[in-house]
């Protein structure tokens, strides 16, 4: 990557957090031989703004689209979020709503709006549906059962969803962006808990005389309570949101960020603290840039000259202006932005 594009790695690949893929030196032999591609990502709309989890793929995508000047294309799945709620209370009307406002967080990302189509699928999936029913019908029943683990008591609607977060890997899905390239290359940038869809829409692929989707995966950024704990919009002390403020930000890592240091200072300078299980140099080791000083952390840390609140008043230093920059950018984003993102059009590759 850093040959052909000329641009130093990301730290997210530097430091492994994007840690496995599928097919990627095929999407960057051909890109070295003329042939570009398309990125592919998405967000289930299902809180009103993205944790810092959701942000990985989001800026690592914006990193690649920046580096090698390819178009993107970003789904946000309303209709995945509708038909897989538990919360009845929930319209579809309020999934769509925050499909677009999230649409304004991922905008403030920095992606490239000559070269990016946002779409919500209950805007776009007319013209996807050949797509879909072209996958509906090369997957059968149990297949979707044995990867997604639905029951007889599941809506039918998610039965068929997975076809849905298929379609925009073949780029035949997006006449109007791709025109006659009908089978562009596809790269898809996301955690590993997407890779179940992927692992469908690469086995449908060759059915349909499609390109398979390459991958690159990242790791789970883990919630402010550990690494076995989940991040969830209903409990908001379990992620740091972008839309925190910067006290709300303190608050949450003062008070909830696991800490692998020692039970009292006597017994942390003497063991030192764990960095394995740490959240705060967890969370550093996400978004930390400078490599030499992430490891002088971990060295003093784990020595137990660092003490657990300096390692958290770090955080809370690098996260604060992170979060003061995206807030910035996002209150630039207009509605007038988002139409225009969202509209099908010729993207310049
Ligand atoms: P969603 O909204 O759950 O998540 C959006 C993106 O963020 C990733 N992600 C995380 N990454 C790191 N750490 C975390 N804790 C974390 N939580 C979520 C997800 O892997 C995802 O990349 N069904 C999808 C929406 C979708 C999509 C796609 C995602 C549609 N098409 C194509 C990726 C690629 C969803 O509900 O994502």
């Amino acid at each position: 990557m850093e040959s052909l594009t000329g641009r130093p790695l990301h730290p997210f690949l530097r430091r492994g957090i994007f840690f496995s893929h599928r097919d990627l030196q095929e999407i960057l032999q051909l890109y070295e031989s003329g042939t570009p591609f398309y990125l592919y990502t998405g967000r289930g709309p299902s809180s009103d703004a993205l944790h810092l989890g959701h942000m990985i793929p989001f800026l690592f995508t914006q990193y690649l689209q920046e580096a090698f000047q390819v178009p993107c294309v970003i789904q946000l799945t309303d209709d995945e979020k509708f038909l897989f709620s538990k919360d009845n209370s929930k319209k579809l009307e309020d999934y769509q709503r925050l499909g677009w406002e999230n649409a304004k967080d991922i905008l403030a990302v920095g992606f490239d709006c000559e070269r990016t189509f946002i779409f919500r699928d209950t805007d776009y999936i007319g013209t996807m549906y050949p797509n879909i029913l072209k996958i509906q019908k090369a997957v059968t029943y149990n297949q979707a059962k044995a990867i997604f683990g639905f029951d007889d008591s599941d809506n039918i609607g998610k039965h068929g969803f997975p076809a849905v977060q298929a379609a925009p890997s073949f780029s035949s899905s997006f006449p109007q962006l791709f025109g006659s390239q009908t089978n562009l290359p596809c790269l898809i940038p996301c955690a590993i808990d997407q890779d179940p869809y992927f692992r469908m829409t690469r086995d449908v692929a060759p059915k349909l005389g499609y390109r398979k989707p390459a991958l690159i995966h990242s790791k789970f950024f883990p919630a402010l309570q550990g690494e076995n704990t989940k991040m969830s919009a209903s409990m908001a002390h379990t992620a740091i949101y972008v839309s925190d403020t910067a006290k709300q930000l303190k608050t949450k890592v003062n008070k909830y960020a696991f800490s692998g240091g020692g039970a009292t200072i006597e017994e942390h300078q003497k063991h030192g603290g764990n960095c394995d299980i740490d959240v705060s140099y967890k969370y550093l080791s996400f978004f930390l840039e400078d490599d030499e000083q992430l490891e002088r952390i971990r060295q003093e840390y784990s020595s137990g000259k660092m003490l657990t609140g300096e390692i958290k008043a770090k955080l809370i230093q690098v996260l604060q202006p992170l979060l003061e920059r995206h807030q910035q950018r996002r209150s630039q984003v207009t509605d007038e932005m988002i139409r225009k993102v969202m509209t099908p059009r010729q993207l310049s590759f």
